[in-house]
Parts: structure tokens; sequence; C-alpha cells
């Protein structure tokens, strides 16, 4: 299956970081060019969660289960992977869902945030598979020097789980002030 893993998760790398690039622009330009981009954003993001769903089925069929959760960096690429996933379907889900309502108010602002969590988690996802091929890269270094040991721990640090909060909290916030200026305007 490593092959077919290889070959597959091309596909949800290309269309995340794009999908997110696209984001960023139509948050940034009511003009023609962000409207072009988010017409484009549904297809995107369906095909993004469909490889990317494809590519974390294949990924768990590359290793026996008992080397894969035995390894750290098996761990850490498969919680990755994993939330990588879950940020790219939330984003799927509320393109689809609410339509251009997304890029009201605040809210565009709720996407950017999104997308920007979701483009840095496939970015680790991808660091870590090629640490697990050998493909070493510097952002493993980053990610020690900001306390993820990733060859030897497989745990939340306390800086990590503060930003999360910080993260959930300014999110909660902001999705509060833009339906309230969503009720106002409306
Ligand atoms: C639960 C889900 C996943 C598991 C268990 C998993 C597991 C693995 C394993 C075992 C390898 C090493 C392959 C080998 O030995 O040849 C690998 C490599 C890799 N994986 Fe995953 N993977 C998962 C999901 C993903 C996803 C969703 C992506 C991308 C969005 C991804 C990106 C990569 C990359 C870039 C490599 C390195 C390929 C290379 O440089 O040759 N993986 N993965």
């Amino acid at each position: 299956m490593a092959a077919y893993h290889v070959v597959m998760v091309h596909f949800p790398i290309a269309l995340w970081l794009v999908a997110g690039l696209a984001i960023f622009i139509r948050a940034v330009s009511d003009g023609a060019v962000g409207q072009t981009f988010d017409r484009a954003l549904p297809t995107l993001l369906v095909a993004g969660v469909v490889f990317g769903a494809l590519a974390w089925v294949l990924g768990l069929n590359v290793w026996p289960w008992s080397t894969l959760s035995s390894t750290p960096m098996g761990r850490n690429h498969m919680l990755l992977a994993s939330w990588s996933l879950a940020y790219f379907a939330l984003l799927t889900v509320l393109r689809l869902r609410h339509g251009t309502v997304i890029w009201q108010g605040l809210n565009r602002l709720v996407m950017v945030g999104l997308a920007g969590v979701g483009v840095i988690f496939v970015g680790i996802t991808g660091t870590l598979g090629g640490h697990l091929v050998g493909n070493y890269t510097e952002v493993g270094q980053v990610l020690r020097l900001l306390g993820w040991e990733i060859y030897s721990t497989f745990y939340v640090p306390n800086l990590t789980i503060g930003v999360i909060v910080v993260v959930s909290v300014v999110m909660v916030v902001l999705a509060l002030l833009g339906r309230n200026a969503a009720q106002k305007a409306g």
C-alpha cells in the first residue's frame, strides 16, 4: 500500500493548500478575483476531502497496525493527518451549507483562521510523512523548538494546549461578534 499512499497524498496536499489560498484571497478581495476563487472553492474542498479520506484509509494500511501504533512518529503522523482531514471537512461543510454567507462581516476572519490552522496541519502531516520515509526537512527542527519532540514523544505540550484554548476562545468570540453583526445588519 505504500506506493498507493505516496501517490494519493499529493492530491489532498495540493487541493487543501490551494483551497487555503482561495479562502485567503476571497477573504481579502470582494472583486472579480475573489469571486472567481470562491466559485472554485466548493470543488477544491470536496475533491480535497475525498482524496484526503482515500489517503487516510490507504495510510492506515501501509504498515501493520502494531508497527504504526508503537512508533511516536507514526502516531504523530496519524494524528495530524486526522486533524487535517477534520479541519478541511469542517471548511467543506461550512462552504456548502452556508454558501457566500461565510464571507460576510467577521465570518471571513473565522474562515481564514480555520484555513490557516488546516494548512499548518497539512504541512506538518506531510513533514512527518517525509520523516517516516527518510525525507527530512527543517520543519521538524521548528517543531522541536516549539516544544514538540516528534521522534520520541507523543504528547500535547502545555504550550500547545494553551494555544488551542486561546484559539478556541478567539473563534467563539469571533462567531458571537459575527452573529450579532449579522443580526443587526439583517
Ligand atoms: C491515518 C492516516 C495516515 C496514516 C496511518 C499514514 C501513514 C503513513 C506511513 C506509514 C508512511 C510511510 C510510507 C512508507 O513507509 O513508504 C506515510 C508517508 C507519508 N504520508 Fe501518510 N498516513 C496517513 C495519512 C496521510 C495524509 C492524509 C497525508 C497527506 C495529506 C499523508 C502524507 C504522507 C506523506 C507526504 C508521506 C511521505 C511520502 C514520501 O515522501 O514518500 N499521510 N504515511
